[in-house]
């Protein structure tokens, strides 16, 4: 075991981690984290994605202990005014929501870097998260808007 300082939303967790522990299962079972959860553990579908020091990672992959006092978002830890929050409930860019925290996080890592995307800039930044519900059209509606929102 390690003992590490888990970083979230701004909170300082010590916890101790196995030296094999994924950063996924730390943030759920150490630190009580909902939004960042498994979808097909194996980096292919978004659901587990947190920010870390402001870059997206697929938490089901990463190693808990090489994020040791990284700064780490998760979208439980956005606030309900968050102009990615609002936008997504604004648009309807759900069903079943299991998917949506990690396109929220993907969102706010996109227009830190991009504030005007492109229809083709979101979709190409948003590839790596799957919705088995098919709601791309909302999702992609509700990224328009949270940069439309953001650069007024
Ligand atoms: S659960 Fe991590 S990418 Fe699918
Ligand atoms: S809203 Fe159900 S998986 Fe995306």
């Amino acid at each position: 075991m390690k003992s590490i300082n888990l970083k979230v939303n701004g909170t300082a967790h010590p916890v101790q981690v196995a030296d094999d522990e994924l950063l996924l299962d730390a943030l759920r079972q150490r630190v009580g984290v909902t939004s960042a959860r498994e979808g097909c553990g194996v980096g292919a579908c978004g659901a587990c994605t947190v920010l870390a020091d402001g870059k997206s990672v697929s938490s089901c992959l990463a190693n808990a202990a090489r994020y040791d006092d990284a700064e780490l978002t998760t979208a439980d830890g956005l606030p309900t005014d968050d102009v990615v929050v609002t936008a997504f409930v604004e648009s309807n860019a759900m069903q079943c929501g299991y998917c949506i925290p990690g396109f929220v996080m993907m969102t706010k890592e996109l227009l830190a870097e991009n504030p005007n995307p492109s229809d083709t800039e979101i979709a190409e930044h948003l590839e790596g998260n799957i919705c088995r519900c098919g709601t791309y059209p909302e999702l992609i509606k509700a990224v328009r808007l949270a940069a439309s929102r953001s650069r007024a």
